[in-house]
């Protein structure tokens, strides 16, 4: 029965207790973690994709998808302090759902992290094609700055150029060190500070209205619901900060100030951030077809539609590919426009990198417990990393970037991040009543509201995404049940009775610790 296929959860414990982190993270450290993996694209980008969909009803949209990760937040850091290991929702649905489940939530993290990494590639893109144009004035062709889906584009070379160096990077060993971190968000806080001070004072309230020209549900995608689930993207990344809950000193209070610290930081940013941009001189209104029929954002049409009226002078937020930086110029802040768009190509590598290395150990993970081929989880001899896994995951990353539109990557990413996020609280749900009295480092507060409106929150969210990237979810599944049965059913270490207890993580230097007691004896290989 595959469902019966569980790794214990002692088993994972043992492998958390091996690792044992020393824990030296504070509340101020994780909301500056987190905060990190959050700003990117999201906001710096894809603000325009909101306006498009929703108009100033965006403000609104931003609130909901904050909403949705704050209780999906709460219920990651239930699991992520009782089992602090490797793998995010893989491993936690492994040990609560059973293998099949577990796999296809790791096949669904592929959209998150890897989906998410080429969409923040295609997002620097834009502001590096915008830095060339502000600083030195050359407009580059635009055969080779966008893909297919703009009249005249073909491949997008400056996307490419940054998802192959990152690869390169982290093939190498690279990861961010907190001081790196903290010098990032700097930058990125600064940025988004200056925007705010230079864009409220000078407001136009009447931008404001109509208020939701889209409605709550737009057809297509479109409204404030669409806009939410589109823009759940800026958000993506605080697990970021529930996964290091066991290097968190006082986790119980410490994680929680973590998650919702950076998130409330986020969303007050975010909405003071759509506020200055629906108010700027060029508004927010969704750009229309010359005959007035909304346009969906990343179509041929609204591409075609863009062209157009720039060659007349005028760039709507929603045709712009740097919002932010368009905004302050259009504003009169040329120089601060192009220092902001300057801080955006500065610091939106670090959030590709995060992605990508989230997508290369979770990989790592399953092809550790045999589900993939284990040739996958090889470790370079000198580097130390994963090297064949984050060359493949990074190749893929760079083929998609190369070719599909920013928004239509990041809503496929969310329709994985969503899933994956339910999966989550389900979890939690369910060991809560099948082993009530395992130790909680974090309890969630009021689970049984908490977990039922994530649940509640995700469906809706994925339902208000576009079809095409609603569709990718099951195919992508299909595509995955198909592999697990070819291969991962007859090779899983669990399936084979192999229960693994590793010396250490790849990612976490082995530090000597006594054993666990009650821990089961290792059995398996070791990573
Ligand atoms: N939240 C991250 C971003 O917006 C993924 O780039």
């Amino acid at each position: 029965m595959i469902f019966g296929r569980v790794k214990p959860l002692d088993a994972i414990l043992a492998t958390a207790q091996k690792k044992s982190l020393h824990r030296s993270l504070g509340a101020i450290q994780l909301t500056l973690l987190g905060v990190g993996a959050i700003i990117g694209t999201g906001i710096f980008v894809l603000t325009s994709e909101a306006a498009q969909k929703a108009g100033p009803g965006m403000m609104i949209s931003f609130v909901i998808a904050g909403a949705v990760c704050v209780v999906a937040a709460l219920c990651y850091s239930e699991i992520a302090s009782m089992l602090p290991v490797s793998g995010s929702a893989y491993t936690y649905t492994y040990a609560v759902m059973g293998e099949l489940l577990a796999w296809m939530v790791g096949w669904a993290l592929v959209l998150e992290y890897a989906v998410a990494a080429s969409a923040v590639s295609v997002g620097w893109s834009g502001y590096f094609v915008g830095q060339i144009k502000g600083w030195f004035g050359i407009d580059l062709p635009v055969a080779l700055i966008s893909g297919p889906y703009v009249p005249g584009g073909i491949i997008n070379l400056p996307a490419v150029v940054i998802a192959l160096l990152i690869t390169g990077l982290l093939m190498l060993g690279t990861t961010e060190s907190a001081r790196v971190n903290a010098v990032l968000v700097a930058i990125k806080v600064t940025a988004l500070t200056a925007f705010v001070i230079l864009a409220l004072p000078v407001m136009q309230m009447d931008h404001f209205e109509p208020f939701a020209p889209q409605g709550w549900y737009g057809s297509g995608g479109a409204g404030i619901v669409g806009a939410a689930a589109s823009i759940f993207f800026a958000y993506v990344g605080f697990d970021a900060v529930s996964t290091a809950a066991e290097e968190t000193k006082n986790p119980q209070r410490n994680v929680p100030i973590g998650l919702i610290g950076s998130l409330a930081i986020c969303t007050v940013f975010y909405m003071l951030v759509a506020a200055g941009a629906i108010g700027s001189p060029l508004g927010s209104q969704p750009v229309t077809s010359a005959l007035g029929e909304w346009l969906a954002p990343g179509s041929a049409e609204l591409g075609a539609r863009c062209s157009t009226l720039m060659a007349a002078g005028q760039e709507p937020l929603a045709c712009s590919k740097e919002a932010l930086a368009h905004v302050l110029r259009e504003i009169g802040y040329l120089n601060v426009g192009n220092l902001i768009g300057l801080a955006a190509f500065l610091a939106l590598p670090s959030v590709i990198l995060v992605m990508l290395f989230g997508q290369t150990r979770i990989f790592f993970v399953m092809s550790r417990d045999g589900l993939l081929p284990e040739k996958l989880s090889s470790i370079h001899p000198k580097w130390k990393t994963p090297h064949v896994i984050t060359m493949i995951t990074g190749l893929a990353v760079t083929f998609t970037a190369a070719f599909l539109p920013v928004g239509k990557l990041a809503d496929i990413a969310n329709a994985g991040t969503l899933f994956a996020f339910m999966m989550v609280a389900i979890a939690v749900m369910l060991l809560r009543k099948r082993d009530p009295n395992r130790v909680r480092p974090f309890r969630t507060p009021a689970l049984w509201l908490v977990g039922p409106l994530t649940v509640i929150g995700c469906v809706a969210l994925y339902f208000a995404l576009p079809f095409d990237a609603k569709i990718v979810l099951p195919l992508w599944g299909g595509i995955g049940l198909a592999l697990y049965f070819a291969y991962g059913y007859r090779k899983s270490h669990v399936g084979r009775g192999i229960i693994e207890v590793h010396e250490a993580d790849i990612d976490v230097p082995p530090q000597p610790v006594p054993p666990m007691p009650g821990a089961p004896t290792p059995g398996g290989k070791q990573a």
